[in-house]
């Protein structure tokens, strides 16, 4: 009998421990995602082939956000390393909602995993006309606001004001049966305002933290490093803060929390879970290797045995003091 046969599907790495969870209803046989906008799994299949499907490094994947209208994305530089981290003003670059239709749906909804598509507009008329085009398409199992964007009528950034969310949210959620999940930015005083609100209104789960405004200044020419003069820092450097911040919405709704910001390995993964999230997502671990989900999945029963954790589910249900 093979190790996985003695085991059962709950535990495929054979350790022994079950890392199996759900996220508003959709299983996942354990609690690795990807973070938007940070593996982009199609590219990753041309450079490593099939193996990349049949050993897929995450439980669950989320597409990069897509908008109504193509983008191009902001000028360079688009990347710049900081200690322990990296600011990135990419600028959302994606083909739009009617080619991501055409093209990239299909082959993504044929992962091994559950697909979770990233929408972001700059009115409630375009979020709208998202959820409507991708939450109607087979293989799509969630959907997830990116509202770290100005709402063109109020000019103010939807992630940041309550009553921006209340609207928003009320107005999408009957327009699908898919889990809503709102992701948050960390730039404000409380999120969790901002967190509750998105229940209220009918989100499925909030998931944060989005990147922190950041920039880079090159100080011989006193000239921002980043083609649109600053961006949003990411990667180990924000993990204090996103730990913070998760901890203090978790806090505060019912709904599950998807937590990232710096995880890189079972422990900050663990770090998370303690600090109330269900799941949590990788991001800039992935560009330093594209394997960093598998990682991150391969460190996590270490890491809850250590802290006499016999499954994922005794973590989720403990709470820090
Ligand atoms: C290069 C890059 C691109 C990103 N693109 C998106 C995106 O398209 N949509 C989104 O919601 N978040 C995007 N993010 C934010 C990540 O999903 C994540 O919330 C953030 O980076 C914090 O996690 P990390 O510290 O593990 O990277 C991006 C981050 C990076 C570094």
């Amino acid at each position: 009998m093979s190790r996985s046969e003695a085991t059962g599907p709950e535990d495929p790495d054979g350790t022994g421990i079950d890392l199996s969870t759900e996220l508003c209803g959709i299983p996942l046989e354990n609690p690795v995602l990807n973070g938007s906008g940070t593996f982009d799994a199609l590219a990753a299949r041309k450079a490593f082939g099939d193996v990349l499907v049949s050993e897929f490094p995450f439980a669950g994947f989320v597409s990069k956000t897509i908008t109504v209208e193509p983008r191009a994305g902001n000028p360079p530089h688009r990347l710049w390393e900081t200690p322990s981290g990296m600011i990135n003003s990419i600028g959302l670059p994606n083909p739009g909602l009617a080619a991501f239709c055409e093209g990239d749906l299909g082959e993504l909804s044929e992962l091994p995993v559950p697909l979770i598509v990233s929408v972001m507009a700059d009115s409630a008329e375009g979020f709208a006309e998202l959820v409507e085009a991708v939450g109607g398409r087979a293989g799509v199992a969630g959907l997830e606001l990116n509202v770290s964007c100005p709402n063109v009528h109020s000019g103010l950034i939807v992630g940041e004001q309550p009553d921006e969310i209340t609207a928003l949210v009320r107005t999408l959620r009957p327009l699908t049966g898919l889990p809503l999940i709102v992701k948050l930015t960390p730039n404000v005083a409380n999120p969790e305002r901002v967190a509750v609100a998105a229940e209220a209104a009918g989100a499925d789960a909030v998931s944060l933290v989005n990147t922190l405004k950041a920039t880079a200044i090159d100080p011989d020419n006193n000239r921002a490093w980043l083609g649109a003069g600053g961006g949003g820092l990411s990667g180990p450097a924000i993990r204090p803060v996103a730990l913070a911040q998760v901890r203090a919405v978790a806090a505060a709704v019912s709904i599950p929390v998807v937590g990232m910001g710096g995880v890189s390995d079972g422990e900050s993964a663990l770090e998370f879970i303690l600090a109330g999230a269900r799941v949590v997502a990788v991001g800039t671990e992935n560009f330093r290797n594209p394997r960093a989900g598998q990682v991150v999945r391969e460190g996590l029963p270490d890491a809850l045995q250590r802290r006499g954790f016999g499954s994922l589910a005794e973590a989720q249900a403990s709470t820090l003091s």
